[in-house]
């Protein structure tokens, strides 16, 4: 093939993403879609307006490349106190377009060609793409669904991912697309292995504001003796409903994060100046109005709704515990593979669905042929309407 025409290696294999292609089919299926994950209302008005303020008063010009200072300056205050101990808002933080730009930095940034990472599975699907661009190679530790709709590794895999090579291991929580908060035991039994094995944990806090049912996420920044060897990766597109902004951050010990910026300083050097004011706006106002709790309960109301959808239709949820998603289990409709299910679903019943074995490596693809992943981040008018289309179901 021409040089003109074909893409490098490191991309070749890639191909068009899962929700790419199931957006299409809703689209032009007319389907209720469940399928991405962002939000289909508006964004608070106190975040909108800061954004408009920070256009009106000029902040349009390129800024600090490691943040803006307003915006790093209360992303420290705010991780001062969730970690317990002071966080440098000069040298601790680099704020990048979205957590997606800090996953592929930190890629970038930490990984050698022939390091290994280890990710569980199902994954956010960047991640193996993030460490196979930057010449690492995963190693995949599955996470299995129990009966009590928990999801839990086998420890015995997980010590077993671990080697010489294991640079990194990803550690998502709230996790996409399970809902799972890791345990307090589990993130003391990863901490462990991490310790012993001089490896660096990625954590991905993109979720961190959507626990349910009292349940509260541990940050691994913050149990003893990982703090040094910990990254962890946030995003105001989920916390404040502004997926479109693309503002993420990566928080850690000064080496850690100058890695991160080595790369980002290259890639976009920084980012949307007034978008990056604004949500420096809309974290400090947050607590005060009490935002947060008001956002997890009513995600939690939106979760409880989508599981008794869903259950009535005879799509046995996996409750989660935080996030926007529910894995259901489709073991009660004979198909013979997720992909086939979620098609079926966009395209026969109207209701757009994304197959989850897209979130698992190609050997344990087939532990997702029964599931089928579904999104509440959605107004309770397209709720409704996805509840009225799977009645055809039940
Ligand atoms: C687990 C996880 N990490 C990172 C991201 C990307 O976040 P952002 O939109 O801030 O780039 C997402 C978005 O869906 C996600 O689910």
């Amino acid at each position: 093939m021409s040089h003109l025409v074909s893409p490098a290696g490191r991309v070749a294999g890639f191909g068009v993403t899962v929700f790419a292609e199931f957006t299409a089919l809703a689209e032009a299926h007319g389907a209720v879609n469940l399928g991405q994950g962002f939000p289909n209302f508006a964004a608070p008005d106190f975040v909108k307006e800061a954004a408009e303020a920070a256009i009106a008063a000029d902040h349009n010009q390129y800024t600090r490349y490691g943040g803006h200072p307003a915006l790093v300056q209360a992303l420290a205050a705010q991780a001062s106190a969730d970690l317990g101990r002071p966080v440098d808002p000069w040298t601790e933080i680099q704020v990048t377009a979205g957590a997606t730009a800090s996953l592929f930095a930190a890629c970038q940034g930490l990984l050698d060609p022939g390091d290994e990472v280890i990710l569980f599975e199902p994954f956010y699907d960047a991640y193996p793409a993030d460490v196979i661009m930057a010449g690492g190679v995963p190693r995949y530790v599955p996470l299995y669904p129990q009966a009590d709709g928990a999801w839990r590794y086998d420890p015995d895999e997980l010590a077993a991912a671990f080697g010489p090579r294991t640079r990194l291991l990803f550690l998502n929580t709230p996790h996409n697309p399970t809902g799972k908060v890791f345990a307090s035991a589990e993130n003391a039994e990863i901490a462990g292995l991490c310790q012993a094995h001089d490896v660096v944990v990625i954590a991905d806090e993109a979720y961190e504001r959507m626990t349910y049912d009292g349940v509260s996420m541990v940050r691994m920044a913050s149990l003893p003796g990982m703090w040094e060897r910990t990254l962890s990766i946030g995003s105001a597109g989920k916390t404040f409903s502004i997926t479109g902004w693309k503002v993420g951050w990566s928080i850690g010990p000064a080496p850690l994060v100058a890695a991160v910026r080595a790369a980002t300083q290259w890639m976009t050097f920084s980012i949307a100046t007034p978008f990056q004011v604004a949500v420096a706006h809309a974290l400090e106002k947050a607590r005060a109005l009490g935002y947060y709790p008001d956002m997890a309960a009513m995600y939690q109301d939106k979760r409880d709704r989508l599981a008794a959808i869903l259950a009535a239709a005879r799509l046995s949820p996996l409750t989660p515990q935080g996030t926007y998603f529910i894995v259901a289990d489709t073991s009660a409709y004979d198909f013979p593979s997720d992909d086939a299910f979620c098609r079926w679903l966009t395209t026969a019943i109207g209701v757009a669905a994304i197959p989850p074995g897209a979130f698992y490596s190609e050997a344990h693809r087939p532990l997702a042929s029964h599931l089928a992943r579904f999104c509440f981040c959605k107004t309770d008018a397209t709720l409704t309407a996805a509840a009225e289309r799977l009645q055809r179901l039940a």
